[in-house]
């Protein structure tokens, strides 16, 4: 049986993936259990090496251990967030022009961390190591994370992943009860949008896709029309 959302907006798969953004910005409205469900069955769904299922996810709403949990996190998410602008030059170039993307996006950063703590749910994806670390070990729970922020927007609600719990993760750990041995992978809110949903932009996929050779765009590698791009991401030769 599938969750149907209140208002639905039947997407596909395709589009479902072109439009989730990193969602920052959450209305007050909680998000019903039958939703969160959904998008934990949707987490639970992704694959994992040999099919070990390593991943967990502790949810966290409203009660003692979630709001501590936020506090955390939230006091972690301002002092990251403050060393960032400070050190990356936010308020500086472009971004002294409030109408810029990159004014824009330390204005969404800034009220995410001031309102971390008002986050409708909280979830904390860990991975139960059965092996010494191998580099690829966050394959196993990472397309997890997504599935999950995927099935958020599939049912009317966004997120975003951070790792805003790093410098806080021995307190969590205590409050949580996390054993030893346990990679706690990311720190993910999910709320109700603020705002709208809208396509993510990246750079083109003939920039980021090779073919036979490193560097060789294949000739059929195309955006489809209409896509928009961003600007962000590793300099680029002129
Ligand atoms: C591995 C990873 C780490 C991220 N860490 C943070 C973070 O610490 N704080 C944050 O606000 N967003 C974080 N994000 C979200 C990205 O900033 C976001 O996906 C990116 O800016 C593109 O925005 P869009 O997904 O809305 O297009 C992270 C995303 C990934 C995949």
């Amino acid at each position: 049986m599938s969750y149907e959302p209140e208002s639905p907006e039947p997407i596909g798969l395709l589009d479902g993936i072109a439009s989730t953004r990193a969602i920052r910005r959450y209305t007050d409205d909680p998000v019903p259990t039958e939703a969160l469900n959904a998008m934990m069955f949707a987490a639970t769904r992704a694959p994992s090496g040999s099919n070990r299922q390593p991943f967990r996810f502790i949810v966290l709403r409203d009660g003692p251990n979630a709001r501590e949990a936020k506090r955390l996190i939230g006091e972690s998410a301002r002092r990251i967030w403050g060393g960032k602008r400070a050190a990356d030059g936010y308020d500086r170039g472009s971004g002294a022009d409030a109408s810029t993307p990159k004014a824009r996006m330390a204005r969404t950063m800034q009220h995410y961390v001031e309102h971390f703590e008002d986050s409708p749910v909280l979830v904390l994806p860990c991975l139960v190591r059965y092996r010494e670390p191998v580099p690829t070990e966050g394959a196993s729970i990472y397309p997890a994370c997504q599935n999950l922020l995927l099935a958020a927007r599939a049912v009317g609600y966004g997120g975003v992943l951070t790792g805003f719990h790093v410098f806080v993760e021995p307190q969590l750990r205590e409050l949580l009860h996390v054993p030893d041995g346990v990679f706690m992978a990311a720190t993910i809110t999910i709320g109700k949008p603020a705002g709208r949903q809208g396509p993510v932009r990246r750079r083109p996929v003939a920039e980021l896709v090779f073919e036979e050779s490193w560097d060789e765009p294949p000739a059929w590698a195309e955006d489809p029309p209409g896509t928009r791009h961003t600007a962000a991401g590793p300099p680029r030769p002129q």
